[in-house]
């Protein structure tokens, strides 16, 4: 079981036992979530990042549906960042040198108030010491009155005590509720989460991941403006990773987290609310595919939670945690298993397997058993859910 494709056993299997459960479809699930006390009319946030660096750019992201925005992260001193900042590579993912706001931070102030006097919910984000908490917290609260501040641990270090130290530092200084962003460049992010947990709200899992390299072969030129050419890898490139962190941060402590990473359907921000996530945010996407992405989600967390006889986005949190649990591993090494009726003939399978373990009988795939290694991969090249493993 891959866990990972569209089409996956993981869920078709409760799709199949909800429809059991619920014959007739439950229409029009609540797409309205509560975190840290903050209510959103849907689950997905804008991340920080370009497409919400000023008050006009954060309007249109609550125009193209967001439940809520979460501003670019501000910092003591603007940002200057060497040009190009964003591009795309390998896996539909992204490589960005941007770092924080090139706005100084008093003229951000001015464009979260847009946002604050249209009634949208709204996290200012900052960075990154103890002392840049102490000193934009207060004054943050003070003159914007966020619904919540999130804090970016992105070049705050890679140890643990030292980030729990911002944590600490932004508690001291603010009566908000507090989202710590999460990298996932940290070496023990669960050790951070339990650590910092009893500083923070909620979490935000994950920043982009890195420092990655790529440059253009035909020139060997880096492709973006930073120093070495190095950035940092986000959109769907990155989604695996982030489930896996949400998973993490999820079990080992009691605080809501918001994830975030290549999301870019409902079925992934669905994963998300699956391994433990109370709400999502979309960057990457919104660079892509411009501001309707979060309304676009949205709405398809609202099909996907119809079909499925799930009447809001809390009765699907933490599903694949109790999946885990339940599920019967194999003893020893499974074989493919083909049902005919469903079998239309395409070919797929037999194309994806190096093992030479499928073939045509007609217009029906079959299985050399002793040629199948038991991997697994072909079974995500159907369309028409005609595969799965068994045992021997
Ligand atoms: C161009 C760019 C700029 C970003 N700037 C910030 C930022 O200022 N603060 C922050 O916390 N995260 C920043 N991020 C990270 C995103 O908010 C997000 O965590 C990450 O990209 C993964 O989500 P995605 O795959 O939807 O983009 C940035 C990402 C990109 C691509
Ligand atoms: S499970 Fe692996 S080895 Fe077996 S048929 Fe599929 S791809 Fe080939
Ligand atoms: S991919 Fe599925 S439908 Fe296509 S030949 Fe293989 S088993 Fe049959």
């Amino acid at each position: 079981m891959s866990g990972l494709g569209d089409e996956s056993d993981f869920l078709l299997s409760i799709s199949i036992s909800i429809k059991n459960k619920h014959p007739k479809e439950v229409k029009m699930a609540e797409l309205r979530v509560k975190v840290t006390g903050i209510e959103f009319r849907n689950p997905v946030l804008t991340a920080a990042g370009p497409n919400v660096r000023n008050g006009e750019m954060m309007l249109k992201a609550f125009e193209g549906g967001a439940g809520g925005v979460v501003a670019k992260t501000v910092s003591v001193r603007p940002a200057r960042d060497t040009r190009p900042t964003i591009r795309k590579t390998v896996c539909r993912g992204l490589v960005n040198c941007e770092t924080w706001s090139e706005l100084p931070f008093e003229a951000m102030l001015e464009e979260y108030r847009k946002v604050k006097d249209a009634g949208i919910p709204l996290i200012v984000s900052i960075g990154y010491t103890p002392k840049d908490m102490r000193q934009l917290g207060p004054i943050i609260e003070r003159e914007v009155e966020p619904d919540a501040i999130e804090f970016s641990t992105h070049y705050s270090g890679r140890s643990v005590e030292p980030l729990v130290e911002v944590a600490k530092a932004l508690r001291e200084s603010v009566n908000l509720p507090i989202w710590m962003k999460i990298s996932p460049n940290l070496p023990d992010i669960e050790e951070l989460a339990v650590k910092a947990s009893p500083f923070v709200d909620a979490f935000v899992a994950i920043n982009s991941y890195g420092p990655v390299l790529d440059f253009d072969v035909e020139t060997g030129e880096p492709i973006l403006g930073s120093e070495y050419g190095q950035g940092w890898l986000s959109g769907q490139a990155i989604l695996p990773i982030a489930l896996r962190i949400v998973h993490q941060v999820t079990s080992v402590q009691a605080k809501p987290v918001i994830g975030v990473g290549g999301i870019e359907r409902g079925k992934d921000a669905i994963k998300f609310f699956m391994v433990g996530a109370s709400a999502v945010q979309i960057c990457s996407a919104a660079i892509r595919y411009g501001h309707s992405i979060y309304g676009k989600v949205a709405k398809e967390i609202e099909k996907w939670l119809d079909e499925h006889g799930f009447s809001s986005v809390d009765e699907v949190r933490g599903l694949f945690k109790e999946k885990l649990k339940s599920r019967k591993k194999f003893d020893g090494i499974p074989v493919m298993h083909i049902e005919e009726s469903k079998c239309t003939g395409c070919k797929l399978c037999v194309r994806a397997c190096v093992h030479s373990a499928l073939y045509m009988d007609g217009d029906v795939a079959k299985v050399i058993p002793e040629n199948c290694i038991g991997c697994g991969y072909c079974q995500d090249m159907c369309n028409f859910g005609a595969m799965w493993l068994v045992e021997r």
